[in-house]
């Protein structure tokens, strides 16, 4: 503690991080008690998923960035180790905030550890026990070694337990990401995307792809874009193109695909575009783990590519539901929720006061 106040450093580096974090910072910034440092450890580095997300969600220009950039995993999660260390050293903070899965957020926590640094994990406890998902190991990892685990859903809790993680240590306080959802819905709907593509409400998919199970192997990407095709002769197709899966696109065949105009294949969006395009569409078609959250809330039918879920809740009481990546499969569930289209609802505490009670618990714990 410097002047009385509490020191708290929170990351942020990739996509999905950046909306779990603004409502963290902004309920920080509002206290006189705590002095905040914000690092960008620049996992992520294209304005289209980064800079925006900061712009739209008034998240503010960090104080550090650690400009990473791509690499292996050993090469990105040790540069950002290297990295980060002198300035846990330089700052000497009481606490660290890490969010969600990412590389960003096991090689902070682990420096920050190793240093004394108390550290917090936001999003602890999800496990979609499929260790061939790097996210499943960074999450497994950072939180055996977190201080403080805030829960978005009650499996969190049950997972943690199992893992013989002290009680005291966990707290179910709800979903970051939805409170950035619930501040933003009424700014995206003055979003004119719909137009800009041509598309009418309830009247088109949007899909994103970018797990490297699903995009970094040839045969799986083609039977999924295969089902795509034959989905958008029926419906429009939106599908924003992570780089990871534009990069691997030009290794496939995309004559059927590309020629039709149906199936738009278009850069990545900002937030309130992306999520204005989320909440009129007809269905998502996704890899995500957060938009299988996100359409819960908005009572949108969401069909997952994977085998498995880190996300449960969004099964039991959401819109989701799992497929296997066979063209057969896709089209099958696909069209099983047009016929019967899944009614949702809102889990508990994804009420949009999650960040507060985070801050709350963490200054109460100091
Ligand atoms: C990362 C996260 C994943 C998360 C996803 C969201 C890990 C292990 N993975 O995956 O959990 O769901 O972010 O997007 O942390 N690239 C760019 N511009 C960028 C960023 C990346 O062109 O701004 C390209 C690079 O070619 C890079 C590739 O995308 O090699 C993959 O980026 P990387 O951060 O390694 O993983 P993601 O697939 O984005």
């Amino acid at each position: 503690m410097t002047n009385g106040k509490l020191k708290i450093i929170c990351v942020c580096g990739a996509r999905p991080n950046f909306m779990k974090i603004a409502p963290i910072v902004d309920a920080l910034r509002g206290r006189d008690d705590v002095e905040t440092i914000l690092v960008h450890t620049g996992q992520h580095y294209d304005r289209a998923m980064s800079q925006l997300f900061f712009e739209e969600l008034g998240i503010p220009e960090p104080d550090v960035n650690l400009e990473v950039g791509s690499g292996s995993h050993a090469v990105q999660t040790g540069l950002i180790m290297q990295r980060f260390e002198p300035i846990c050293m330089a700052h000497k903070p009481d606490w660290l905030i890490v969010v969600g899965d990412v590389n960003s957020t096991i090689a902070c926590a682990m420096v920050a550890v190793k240093l004394g640094i108390k550290v917090a994990h936001v999003e602890a406890g999800l496990r979609s026990f499929d260790r061939t998902m790097p996210e499943e190991i960074n999450r497994l990892l950072t939180d055996s070694i977190s201080d403080l685990l805030f829960v978005s859903e009650p499996s969190g809790v049950e997972n943690l337990c199992r893992e013989g993680i002290a009680n005291e240590k966990v707290h179910l306080v709800g979903n970051v990401m939805i409170d950035t959802l619930l501040r933003s819905k009424e700014r995206a709907s003055e979003s004119n995307i719909l137009d800009s593509l041509g598309v009418s409400s309830g009247g088109y998919v949007v899909v994103t792809l970018h797990r490297p199970s699903n995009v970094d192997d040839p045969n799986t990407f083609a039977s999924i874009l295969n089902a795509l095709k034959i989905i958008s002769d029926e419906l429009p197709v939106v599908f924003p193109i992570h780089p990871r899966s534009r990069a691997n696109l030009s290794t496939l065949d995309l004559d059927g695909v590309s020629k039709s105009t149906n199936f738009m294949m278009i850069d990545p969006l900002g937030y309130l575009d992306f999520l204005k395009l989320t909440m009129d569409a007809s269905m998502v078609l996704t890899d995500s783990g957060g938009i299988q959250e996100e359409t819960t809330i908005l009572g949108v039918p969401c069909l997952t590519l994977r085998e498995n879920t880190e996300r449960p809740i969004t099964l039991a009481e959401g819109t989701n539901r799992l497929t296997d990546c066979t063209t057969d499969a896709i089209l099958q569930a696909y069209r099983e929720i047009r016929a019967s289209p899944p009614s949702g609802k809102t889990p508990a505490l994804w009420d949009g006061h999650t960040a507060g009670r985070i801050i709350q618990i963490l200054v109460g714990s100091s």
